[in-house]
């Protein structure tokens, strides 16, 4: 089981289906996790703190205090210990302190220190979950990288029927479960990834941009090292950091910098993924000094063409290796998607495209199609970046499990 020895932090809101967490925490505790449990005050309503003291072999943390002896509980050391925490059920009031950082309770001041990835199973009355102010919170919680447990259709506590009921506990641990077997998915593998613009320099104060922000190639970064994969972000100049430790990045502000880190990279790895959004063009000069304006002359900027990073590591490419492009297209996007595969030799291509509402340049979201040189062709719904990233490497996982069967 993925789960033994995993250190998981069980949150519990005060909802009626907190009853079901008992069963939830003695599901972990046999799957071989140490479970920590912390529920906020509401939610010693509803279910006995000694029941799940008991079943988690810990005593139960809901204050920041024990009364009695002063003891200070550390949210930040939990935090640290924490392999995961799962909160469940998540209240509408505990999912929007959550989104807006309002810490006045343990559970909610441990998830803001919690390095760990965060699971939150949502459960409440249908209303109260199709209230566009629990929508907005759920979709700030997922851009944070939270993965959320939808809830199921069914009967509710009010007994109106409808979504908000809380995941049954045997799925949220499938759904544990699985997460942990997915990170060793990549594990041992080199993935070099390509992220962000590239700046391609005029003179000292100005160059030619593009507006990419990163945030794909980033969100690949750390779902590929957590995964278990080894990863090199090559990066042009963008305002993000990984979330992920262990992710090694090197900084490139052009496409020649950029196009020399990959090369004397790419024998060393196993997958490159190329989502940067490198300039086709540079200035053939640049000029050593600011470029002052003219009374009447208009400077010309004569134009030399950059290496294409992805083609050239297609032709270095060797039996083993994968290589994944991007295509970000505004017409025809099947047939020029396809052909960049070909022509650059590339293993899968992501074709996303502007036309689609909420996919591009600077979004939190993205709309992609797959592109397999097996010829599958998957198209996804818009969806997170960090949940598009999972998409991604879950079919470069399919791919490399294909070539090492055939
Ligand atoms: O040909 P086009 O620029 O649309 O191809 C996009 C794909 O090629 C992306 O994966 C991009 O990162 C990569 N590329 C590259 N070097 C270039 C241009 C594009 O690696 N000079």
């Amino acid at each position: 089981m993925a789960l033994t020895g995993k250190h998981i932090i069980v949150g519990i809101t005060g909802g009626i289906a907190a009853y079901k967490t008992a069963t939830l925490v003695r599901l972990l505790v046999k799957s071989g996790a140490e479970v920590q449990v912390i529920m906020t005050p509401n939610a010693k309503e509803f279910i006995c703190p000694v029941t799940l003291s008991t079943l988690s072999g810990k005593p139960v943390i809901s204050e920041f205090f024990t009364a009695n002896t002063g003891q200070w509980h550390s949210h930040v050391d939990l935090g640290l210990w924490a392999d995961a925490m799962v909160i469940a059920p998540a209240t509408a009031s505990t999912i929007g302190k959550m989104a807006n950082g309002v810490a006045d309770n343990m559970l909610v001041t441990t998830y803001l220190s919690a390095k760990a990835p965060v699971f939150v199973a949502p459960a409440m009355d249908l209303d109260m979950m199709a209230h566009p102010s629990t929508a907005r919170n759920i979709e700030l919680l997922r851009s944070y990288g939270n993965h959320i447990i939808e809830p199921a259709e069914g009967e509710l506590a009010s007994h109106l029927i409808g979504k908000g009921r809380m995941e049954e506990p045997e799925n949220i641990v499938k759904v544990l479960d699985g997460f942990f077997s997915d990170r060793q998915q990549l594990s041992g593998k080199r993935v070099m990834i390509t992220a962000g613009p590239t700046y391609e320099r005029i003179d000292p104060v100005r160059f030619i941009g593009n507006y990419s922000t990163g945030k794909m190639g980033y969100a690949i970064a750390d779902e590929a090292a957590r995964r278990g994969a080894k990863v090199t972000l090559v990066s042009g100049p963008v305002a993000l950091r990984p979330k992920e430790a262990g992710v090694e990045v090197i900084n490139v502000e052009s496409a020649r910098e950029m196009y020399s880190e990959c090369i004397s990279r790419f024998n060393d790895c196993d997958i490159a993924i190329m989502t940067a959004a490198v300039a086709d063009y540079a200035p053939a000069e640049v000029a050593d000094k600011k470029i002052k304006r003219e009374k009447d002359d208009v400077p010309q900027i004569t134009l030399v063409k950059n290496p294409d990073i992805a083609a050239a590591l297609g032709k270095e490419k060797r039996q083993g290796q994968m290589l994944v492009g991007f295509a970000l297209e505004t017409n025809d996007e099947s047939a020029n998607a396809l052909g960049k595969m070909k022509r650059k030799n590339l293993d899968m291509i992501v074709m996303n495209s502007l036309r689609d509402a909420g996919a591009g340049f600077g979004t939190d979201t993205n709309k992609i199609t797959v592109f397999t040189r097996d010829e599958r062709v998957i198209e996804y719904p818009l969806k997170s970046k960090p949940e598009v990233a999972c998409d991604i490497l879950d079919n470069i996982a399919l791919l490399s499990a294909c070539e090492v069967s055939d």
